[in-house]
C-alpha cells in the first residue's frame, strides 16, 4: 500500500492544502494528514485539538484520508508507515529553498524517507494559513480561501482576537 503523509501546521487548513490533499488521494492508496508543530510559529490561532477537528471535518469526503497529530519529528513519525512518502505543496521558489532544506534534514534523520513536491494550483499560489489569519483578523471575506465548513469558525475566532487586541 502506497501512503502519502501530508504534514503541516494547518492553522487553519486552506483550500490550497485541500487541493494538494485531494490530488494525493488520486496518486496514493492512503493519505495521512498529520498536524504537526512548527516551532517557528509561536502563537497559533487555533489549538491543536481545534485544528485536528477542522481538518477531520474537511477531509471526511475522502475515504482514503485519515487525520493524525504528532508533536515529534516528521522523519521519526514517518517510520510507522512502510515506504511512506512525504508530500508537500510548492507555491514559489522561496518554498522550494525551505522545503529542500527540510528534506535534507529529514533524510539525515531517516535516510529511507522520500519527499515529493506537488506544485500548487495557479489559483492558490498566493494562499497560505498566515494570509488567511491576517485577512480574518481584519474582517475580510474568506470565501474561496478556506473550506466553507470551517469559514464561520475562523471568523468567530478572529472576532475574539479583535476583542482581545483592541
Ligand atoms: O505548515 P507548515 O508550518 O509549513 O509545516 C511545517 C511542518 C509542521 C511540517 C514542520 O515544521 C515539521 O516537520 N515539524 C515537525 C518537527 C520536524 O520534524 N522538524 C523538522 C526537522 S528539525
Amino acid at each position: 500500500m502506497r501512503t502519502a503523509i501530508c504534514p503541516g501546521s494547518f492553522d487553519p487548513i486552506t483550500l490550497g492544502h485541500l487541493n494538494i490533499i485531494r490530488r494525493c488521494t488520486k496518486i496514493f492508496d492512503r493519505v495521512v494528514v498529520c498536524i504537526m508543530v512548527n516551532s517557528t510559529k509561536t502563537s497559533p490561532m487555533f489549538s491543536v485539538e481545534e485544528r485536528v477537528d477542522m481538518v477531520k471535518r474537511v477531509v471526511s469526503r475522502f475515504p482514503n484520508v485519515t487525520v493524525d497529530f504528532s508533536d515529534g519529528l516528521l522523519a521519526e513519525y514517518a517510520r510507522q508507515f512502510e515506504g511512506a512518502v512525504v508530500v508537500k505543496g510548492l507555491r514559489a521558489a522561496s518554498d522550494f529553498e525551505y522545503e529542500f532544506q527540510m528534506d535534507l534534514i529529514n533524510k539525515n534523520i531517516n535516510p529511507q524517507l522520500e519527499t515529493m513536491f506537488l506544485t500548487a494550483s495557479g489559483k492558490y499560489t498566493f494562499l497560505s494559513s498566515s494570509v488567511v489569519r491576517e485577512m480574518a483578523r481584519y474582517g475580510a471575506d474568506l470565501t474561496g480561501l478556506v473550506p466553507e465548513e470551517i469559514k464561520s469558525e475562523i471568523e468567530i475566532k478572529a472576532k475574539q482576537w479583535r476583542r482581545n487586541n483592541g
